[in-house]
């Protein structure tokens, strides 16, 4: 496995693929990763002939300096996990790689930014948008993938790779839970047992809105439920119960008639962790 750690070493290696007609799977991640990284790297193996693996810590996409400082990394754990994957070459760029000094473009969906987390965590998909958008221009890859369970930021990417004409293709891949219900996620870490057990209300709260959704409740009677079980759990601070309809992420409301996005937000001992779900009636 390469261990590209500047874009020149990253593209001497890009150009030895092509060179051999090899196509290319890419899985930017933002290190120390877990099963439902793995979960796409594999998917991104049954995608092209060659996986390329970034991780970056994105600054421009933390609102708060502490949760940038406080965010786990294990990079010699992360190498060793995608030598065994066989993934083909992996980009560790430093900050200024990507952030050059005097940088001042930026990427953003000007809706899909701004709407449901966008508008609690300002500023959030500008930063993703924007280092996806230079990850892609430096690693071309042919097809990517990325996680469901960051539903808005999966949507995010969609629009953003139709709107500046990226010849990529963007896979979405399902959300990796624990046997208990629990997404996976780097946070996962920092909780206490009594916060990991508390937020299980997370993925009970989904399995109750798919049922209410299925009998043909409205979305403000998904909505109201799904509210009233994680406000009734203490260890939670709820951030956002939005469900909207799928894709567009726009309002949806009374009895739905195609598919809608379940997405929540709630802080568990100030760790903040999401959910989501797409339920159709
Ligand atoms: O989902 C993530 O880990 C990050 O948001 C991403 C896509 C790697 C961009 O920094």
């Amino acid at each position: 496995m390469d261990i590209c750690r500047t874009p020149s070493e990253l593209r001497s290696h890009l150009k030895w693929l092509r060179k051999q007609g090899l196509s290319v799977a890419f899985v930017p991640t933002m290190g120390y990763l877990h099963a439902g990284h793995m979960s796409l790297i594999d998917r991104a193996a049954s995608e092209a002939k060659r996986v390329i693996v970034s991780i970056f810590v994105n600054p421009t996409q933390f609102g708060d300096p502490q949760d940038l400082e406080s965010y786990p990394r294990d990079v010699a754990h992360d190498l060793e996990m995608l030598e065994a994957a066989n993934v083909e070459a992996v980009f560790l760029p430093s900050v200024e790689d990507i952030y050059p000094e005097g940088a001042e473009t930026i990427v953003e969906t000007m809706r899909l930014a701004n709407v449901l987390h966008g508008e609690v965590r300002e500023g959030h998909f500008r930063g993703v948008a924007t280092v996806v958008a230079k990850l892609f221009n430096l690693v071309q890859p042919d097809v990517a993938c990325f996680g469901e369970k960051d539903y808005q930021q999966l949507q995010v990417i969609r629009q953003m790779v139709r709107d500046l004409h990226f010849p990529i293709r963007i896979v979405g891949c399902p959300t990796v839970r624990e046997p208990d219900g629990l997404a996976l996620s780097s946070r996962n870490v920092r909780l206490t047992p009594e916060d990991r057990q508390a937020a299980l209300v997370l993925s009970r709260s989904l399995d109750r809105a798919e049922e209410l959704a299925t009998a043909g409740a409205t979305v403000e009677e998904i909505a109201s439920t799904v509210t009233d079980m994680i406000v009734a759990e203490p260890r939670a601070a709820l951030r956002a119960v939005d469900v909207t309809e799928a894709l567009t992420l726009s309002p949806a409301s009374g009895k739905p008639s195609g598919p809608l996005a379940l997405m929540l937000s709630a802080e568990f001992g100030g760790i903040l962790l999401i959910d989501q779900r797409e339920v159709s009636p």
